[in-house]
């Protein structure tokens, strides 16, 4: 198999991190925070070791403010339904995922909440003045896509980040496609609340993402329950990440994800990142280079243009005139080489590039992609 759907899940995982699970699965399969045999308290231990090693990653200097979730959708179900009130204004890019743009929908029909989006430049960029006026106004929260999922834009979340908290506005960051591959520091770059899944650049099992909120934010979970603390209480705890954390975790996953974050902090973000931004400069190298392709992104005008400085991030949308996504991806299909076709639970973004509602074949390469690998894609491309 070609797996080259990396921004959906990313495959392979790193080396333990299967070992790892598959232990926990047949050595020590006991629930955590809830017993004291040694089983249970080394179950703990993992679960503390893979908050501190996100903490570390992301330069959070608490990590109990990290909360296991389900996926990223959880954790911006979780943030965005908890702080949006009746009448709430939310500000957003034109490019976000529907885990952010339906919950927001629905709190529009069901609390009268207004979405804004910001203007974004020919690229997709967000321009800054218009964050800047309309954050003149009263704004509860500027939630934004970290990177495209459609096309690998990344946006500035620096500069976001501070015209932000000029404002005194909350800052949420969803980086379900920058996690793990593109440096992210909360504190520099002055961000309020971090969404991100584990099974994607964080290369862990699916079934566990995170949600970090600056020390300070608190809002109601979206679920109450037991959490092995305070149980005489009927109500759920304050302290964290027992308030925002009930019911049995995925420690399955999140023993994977211990051991995937252990592999990313070894190897270093930047690393990660180097490699993955060659092998997709390789892939659109390669895609430049065939007759009728048409690519999309600020870094891939053709090949007669100059190439951008601007940064972009793994997924790589294009589309073969005279073809249609599923068409081609039918052909792909038939070699085994596996991308995504459509719209990329992200509608928004191609209303923006114009390929809506057909979308795009979407490649996404991985940490661990090949040069080799990339070229059958390209021969596959060609004779089509
Ligand atoms: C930008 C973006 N946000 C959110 C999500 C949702 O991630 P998850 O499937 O882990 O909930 C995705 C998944 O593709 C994504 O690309």
């Amino acid at each position: 198999m070609i797996y080259l759907d990396n921004a959906a899940t990313s495959f392979p995982k790193p080396p333990g991190v299967a070992e790892a699970v598959g232990e926990y699965l047949s050595e020590y399969s006991v629930s955590s925070g809830r017993s004291s045999y040694p089983a249970a308290v080394k179950v703990s231990k993992k679960i503390f070791t893979c908050r501190q090693n996100i903490a570390k990653l992301f330069n959070i200097s608490d990590a109990s403010r990290i909360v296991f979730t389900l996926n990223a959708t959880a954790a911006l179900n979780t943030a965005l339904k908890g702080i949006l009130r009746k009448n709430s204004t939310a500000l957003i890019s034109s490019l976000e995922h529907n885990a952010i743009a339906r919950p927001l929908n629905y709190l529009k029909e069901t609390k009268n909440i207004n979405i804004l989006t910001l203007k974004s430049d020919k690229d997709g960029y967000i321009i800054k003045e218009d964050l800047e006026n309309k954050l003149a106004k009263k704004i509860d929260i500027v939630a934004v896509n970290h990177a495209s999922n459609v096309f690998g834009l990344v946006q500035d979340i620096k500069t976001i980040g501070a015209i932000c908290k000029k404002h005194g506005t909350l800052f949420m960051v969803d980086a379900a496609q920058t996690a793990g591959e593109i440096k992210i520091d909360v504190k520099d770059m002055n961000i309020d609340i971090l969404a991100a899944s584990g099974h994607k650049g964080l290369l862990s099992p699916a079934g566990v993402g995170f949600l970090y909120l600056r020390k300070g934010i608190e809002f109601p979970p979206l679920v109450h329950g037991g959490t092995g603390s305070n149980s005489e209480q009927s109500i759920q705890p304050k302290f964290w990440p027992d308030k925002m954390e009930s019911g049995t975790l995925n420690i399955g996953s999140i023993i994977g994800l211990e051991k995937s974050t252990e592999f990313i902090l070894k190897r270093t973000v930047k690393e990660i990142s180097e490699k993955k931004s060659a092998i997709t400069s390789y892939l659109i190298q390669n895609l430049n280079q065939i007759k009728g392709l048409s690519l999309y992104g600020p870094d891939n005008p053709g090949p007669d243009k100059p190439r951008s400085d601007k940064k972009r991030t793994s997924p790589v949308s294009f589309n073969i005139a005279g073809k249609t996504p599923s068409e081609i991806a039918e052909i792909l299909n038939k070699k085994n080489i596996c991308v995504r076709t459509g719209l990329h639970c992200a509608p928004m973004a191609h209303k923006f590039l114009k390929t809506y509602p057909e979308g795009t074949v979407r490649a996404s390469a991985g940490y661990f992609t090949k040069e080799k690998e990339i070229d059958r894609l390209i021969a596959t491309l060609k004779s089509i």
